[in-house]
């Protein structure tokens, strides 16, 4: 009975472990579609969390910008993880942010942080001057 008990537990740890690993790398082409229309429904998207110190530079750029942004916030949301790990099959890196331009992805933090020193930033986004 001890055993059986023992043996319980020890799988419902599993499986609240296994719950926590990022999702494998077969994502399914719906929910992979669903990250395509979210880059591409709008200008600016950042794939973020709230409490990332690079998350808030990425946008702070744009905000000094005067560029309107979309965030999603991955901490957020109950499909965060499924997400995160899409990102990091079309990025390489599930390390958040994730910025997008227009549909295509250009960087984390502290890339966007180079791009506006750069310059380049504002090319991308056709702002004169
Ligand atoms: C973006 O780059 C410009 C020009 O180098 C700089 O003046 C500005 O402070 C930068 N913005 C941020 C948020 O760091």
């Amino acid at each position: 009975m001890k055993l059986f008990n023992l043996i319980t537990q020890l799988s419902l740890l599993l499986t609240i472990w296994l719950s926590t690993q990022t999702v494998g790398a077969c994502v399914s082409a719906k929910a992979a579609n669903y990250v395509r229309r979210m880059i591409t429904k709008d200008r600016v998207v950042i794939f973020s969390k709230t409490y990332c110190y690079y998350s808030d530079l990425a946008k702070e750029q744009f905000n000094k910008l005067n560029v309107p942004f979309v965030a999603i916030e991955l901490d957020e949301r109950e499909d965060g993880r499924v997400i995160q790990s899409i990102l990091e099959e079309m990025t390489g890196s599930s390390t958040v942010p994730r910025v997008y331009i227009d549909g295509e992805f250009i960087g984390g933090g502290t890339d966007v942080f180079k791009l506006n020193k750069s310059g380049k930033l504002k090319e991308m986004l056709h702002i004169q001057k």
